[in-house]
């Protein structure tokens, strides 16, 4: 969740009315795990032709470290596939119950 501040009044399809200056809660509830919006949502497709991912967030707040983090995966990834190539699930991945950052509790890897 982040707060943000309106821009601008703005009027929600739920009659919900936020005025310009007010304090909002946002929670980033589904995010690339929306049904609506992306096809097997919760499996990990690498390539998927569906681009309009949101992993660094959308508009004015977009991340600012997104080109150095793609760069960083592009460049590690491989070395790591190619140093490891029998890199596999030693257990089903753990998720932190978060609603913030929601990530991996735990990882364990075999090779
Ligand atoms: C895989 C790695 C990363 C992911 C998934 C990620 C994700 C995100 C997301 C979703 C946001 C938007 C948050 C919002 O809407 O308020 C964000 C913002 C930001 N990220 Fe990243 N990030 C990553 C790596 C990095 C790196 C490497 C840096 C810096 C070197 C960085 C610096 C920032 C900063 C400064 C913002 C705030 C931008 C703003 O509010 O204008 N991030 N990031």
């Amino acid at each position: 969740m982040f707060t943000r501040y309106a821009l601008q009044d703005i009027q929600l399809a739920d009659g919900i009315e936020i005025a310009k200056g007010d304090e909002i809660g946002l929670l980033l509830g589904a995010a690339n795990r929306d049904p609506r919006q992306f096809a097997d949502p919760a499996s990990f497709v690498s390539g998927r032709s569906d681009k309009a991912n949101v992993t660094f967030g959308a508009g004015i707040h977009f991340c600012i470290g997104a080109p150095l983090a793609r760069l960083e995966l592009q460049t590690s990834l491989p070395i790591l596939f190619e140093r490891l190539p029998g890199l596999r699930l030693d257990d089903t991945p753990q998720y932190r119950d978060a609603y913030h950052f929601h990530g991996l509790e735990r990882l364990d890897l075999a090779w």
